[in-house]
């Protein structure tokens, strides 16, 4: 799966969103993720973020590592399950802990 990082946080530019064939990258209340049983690895997000906040799995930074956890995780934590496409779904309020726990970012 592909994983979005800390600089999504307070972004949220959402250029990825067009991208994405299987309509799988989710909008929390302070940045987006990808569903990881959703994402098909195209890869077609990863290029068009302009904070380079995307990236393939065993790609991701060291110092991001948590962002795997926190898009894997976030969609039980706000129970949302796998809708199957984030469109109908809209915004979700809440994020997991690893962004909530950030104070405000300015990139
Ligand atoms: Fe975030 Fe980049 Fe998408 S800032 S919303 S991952 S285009
Ligand atoms: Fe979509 Fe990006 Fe995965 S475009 S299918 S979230 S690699």
């Amino acid at each position: 799966t592909y994983v979005i990082a800390l600089p999504c946080v307070d972004v949220k530019d959402r250029a990825c969103i067009d991208e994405c064939p299987v309509d799988c990258i989710y909008e929390g209340d302070r940045m987006l993720y990808i569903h990881p049983d959703e994402c098909v690895d195209c890869g077609a997000c990863e290029p068009v973020c302009p904070v380079e906040a995307i990236f393939y799995e065993d790609d991701l930074p060291e110092q991001w590592s948590d962002y795997y956890k926190a898009n894997v995780e976030f969609f039980d934590e706000v129970g949302v399950g796998s809708p199957g496409g984030a469109a109908k779904i809209g915004v979700i309020a809440g994020d997991h802990p690893v962004v909530s726990a950030l104070p405000p970012q300015s990139h």
